[in-house]
């Protein structure tokens, strides 16, 4: 507890001092931070939630990550492509359930050339002007991100999956390097989307010291939003057998970013809705400000499958809604229907 007082004071902690708070086993020690973590957000935020809907248009993948269940390299992955049409017609829905804010993410599927796009971009912000644009496409050029910024995506997800180079080379295959994903983040940074980064909780092989390297990246890169959720385990991959990635472990990791970026955007995410069934309404508990629900049309959602016994995957997205407003309002939250962009960042 006076670890966590002292991040406070000091707004910083030793090494030591953060793998102290991450290794106990008080569970005091969770409660108290995501007190203090939920207190900083409310000054920030109060008890809004935001929602981004997040439109999952293919799962075609040309990378082969070693944990995830749509890499390329899985044969036994249904895959699908949604078409431009299907895209907009998504959208148009999730404006009329009050999204005003749309992730577009997909594998890395070359078939998405930057005509394409740039033409899916320009689509919804004809339609919906009032509109923020996520894209989450993975790796590319910097004169592709350049021009679908200009096209007017306004923000970019791109999690750096972990800090340490070792461990990010355990996790992927020879092809893809820590150092590309690296400068491709500040890529982004640079052209002036708002950034996303983030990491599991628990992926395989990751230790505390590892989890100690993603705090000072994240305290050194700025991002606007951070993404983490647990590791959850694909039956078609090598880490079928390892274990889920601690929920508790999750939280904490989230109140210690909620701490260190006051006025971050926090997700509560699918994946520790998955691992925990009261998972997001805990994520907001600790410190979380964002949920990110699924407007994917249902024949499709039950194929984007990067971990196992995914949630939501058989839900209409009005109903998911629904749902989502009754648990948030059952904690203390409410859904607010804006762009919710980072206070730094607004561009319009
Ligand atoms: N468990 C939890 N999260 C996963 N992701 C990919 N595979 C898994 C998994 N097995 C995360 C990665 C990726 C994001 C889209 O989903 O961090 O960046
Ligand atoms: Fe999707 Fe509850 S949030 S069904």
């Amino acid at each position: 507890m006076e670890l966590v007082d002292k991040l406070i004071q000091k707004g910083d902690l030793s090494d030591e001092e953060f793998a102290s708070i991450l290794d106990s086993s008080d569970p005091g020690i969770g409660e108290y931070l995501s007190k203090k973590a939920v207190a900083v957000r409310e000054a920030h935020y109060g008890r809004d939630v935001y929602l981004r809907g997040l439109i999952e248009f293919t799962n075609y993948c040309k990378n082969n990550c070693k944990y995830c269940g749509i890499r390329g390299g899985n044969p036994s992955a249904e895959r699908y492509r949604l078409s431009e049409e299907e895209i907009l017609s998504c959208a148009d829905q999730g404006y009329d359930l009050g999204f005003r804010t749309f992730v577009l993410q997909g594998g890395e599927d070359p078939y998405f050339t930057d005509e394409r796009m740039i033409s899916i971009i320009r689509g919804i912000k004809a339609g919906h002007p009032d509109c923020a644009i996520t894209l989450s496409v993975g790796e590319r050029s910097r004169e592709s991100y350049e021009r679908m910024f200009e096209a007017g995506a306004d923000r970019y997800l791109l999690r750096h999956e972990t800090a340490d180079k070792a461990h990010y080379e355990k996790l992927h295959p020879s092809d893809m390097s820590f150092e590309n994903r690296m400068k491709c983040l500040r890529e982004l940074k640079d052209i002036g989307y708002q950034v996303g980064c983030g990491m599991m909780i628990g992926s395989p092989y990751q230790k505390t010291e590892h989890l100690i390297k993603d705090i000072r990246f994240l305290q050194e890169f700025r991002p606007e939003m951070v993404g983490i959720g647990p590791f959850i385990p694909h039956h078609d991959t090598e880490y079928a057998g390892h274990n889920l990635g601690s929920v508790e472990l999750t939280l904490r990791m989230l109140s210690i970013i909620r701490l260190l970026l006051p006025d971050v955007l926090l997700p509560a995410t699918t994946s520790l809705g998955t691992a925990d069934a009261m998972g997001r309404e805990k994520g907001l508990m600790a410190g979380a400000n964002v949920i990110m629900p699924n407007l994917s049309p249902a024949g499709v959602r039950g194929k984007y499958l990067l971990y196992d016994n995914k949630i939501c995957t058989g839900d209409e997205a009005a109903e998911c809604i629904r749902c989502l407003e009754n648990r948030v309002e059952k904690v203390g939250y409410q859904i607010v229907v804006s762009r919710g962009d980072h206070p730094g960042k607004r561009r319009s």
